[in-house]
């Protein structure tokens, strides 16, 4: 295993704190190390796409941080990248491993919940550090990228689907980057979708999958134990409800071990390509919708 940072004293110090055998001041050296098979690329959002470019062609299969890119077209030439190497590239939406929101989509599409009707999301959490990345509009800031990915993810999944239509409205600060954000999605089977994402509220997540007979509440749908709280789904028909027993495990390892079953097994991966184009393009049209409303607000 081997680490790499922009400073070579701090990738040595994190290799000799978690027991890694080799470190390197740059990322291009650990790319041109031959005993690399995968890497893990967990930088700012502007620099996923560029970076899981370079790590393809170098002949190593990716899993990159979420949002995988910023730009449609940046997920295609990782597309194109990953065909010429022959290698794979995967987003690590880690919460999609997880066995809670595995039984909830089960749930969802085995019609325990009657003909599904809308998904709730919420994610946000405090950013008090002016200097955050997540807050900088050249790198990719934003709560929509950051956690809002997250809800708009899920219903995507729910729905099977793309959206054909989209809504927005977002709090933007003086910068230009989202604080709060709601957003609204329609889906071509009838499916709504909404949610809030946000770094001005203390941490709350929650999921909410509605259909005509049952509700389905997922309380810590994103960062269950250890992160957070134990994951926990309740099923409510009408205000009787019912707790469904889930594992708690560590969604990281899941997300690992299905990208090591991809490599060495050929197994398709839980999130492939076309899964984050897709998200890709509804953040973008997203982000679009909340600007253009802000704009005529603001007119
Ligand atoms: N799935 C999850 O659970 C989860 C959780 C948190 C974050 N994330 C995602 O992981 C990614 C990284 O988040 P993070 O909180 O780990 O970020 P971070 O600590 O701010 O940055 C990660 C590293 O990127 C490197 N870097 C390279 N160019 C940089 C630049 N221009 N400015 C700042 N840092 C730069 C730095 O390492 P060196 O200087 O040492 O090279 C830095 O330590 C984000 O995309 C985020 O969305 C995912």
């Amino acid at each position: 295993m081997a680490v790499a940072s922009r400073d070579p004293d701090r990738a040595a110090s994190f290799a000799a704190e978690h027991g890694i055998a080799r470190s390197f001041g740059s990322y291009d050296a650990l790319l041109a190390w031959p005993e690399v098979d995968v890497v893990y690329i967990s930088l700012p959002n502007h620099l996923h796409a560029g970076w899981t470019i370079r790590a393809l062609e170098s002949g190593k299969h990716v899993l990159c941080e979420k949002p995988l890119a910023l730009t449609v077209k940046d997920v295609d030439a990782i597309r194109a990248a990953s065909d010429r190497s022959g290698r794979i590239a995967v987003e690590a939406f880690m919460y999609l491993h997880h066995p809670q929101i595995l039984r909830a989509l089960e749930l969802a599409r085995d019609g325990a919940l009657g003909p599904l009707e809308l998904v709730n999301g919420t994610f946000s959490f405090l950013i008090g550090h002016p200097g955050d990345p997540r807050i900088d509009p050249a790198m990719g800031g934003g709560s929509l990228w950051d956690v809002g990915c997250y809800p708009v993810s899920l219903a995507r999944r729910v729905a099977g689907e793309e959206p054909v239509q989209v809504a927005a409205f977002a709090r933007f600060d003086e910068r230009g980057v989202d604080r709060t954000f709601i957003g609204q999605l329609h889906f071509p089977g009838g499916l709504l979708a909404q949610f809030d994402s946000g770094f001005a509220a203390p941490d709350r997540e929650r999921i909410e999958i509605v259909g005509r007979d049952a509700t389905l509440v997922l309380g810590s749908p994103f960062l269950p134990a250890p992160d957070g709280p134990p994951p926990t789904l309740t099923l409510w028909h009408g205000r009787e409800a019912t707790t469904i027993d889930v594992a708690s495990v560590d969604h990281y390892h899941a997300e690992v071990e299905d990208l090591t079953a991809a490599i060495l097994d050929g197994t398709p991966p839980r999130i492939d390509l076309d899964f984050s184009r897709g998200n890709i393009a509804t953040l973008v049209k997203l982000d679009r919708a909340a600007r253009a409303s802000h704009g005529s607000t603001a007119a």
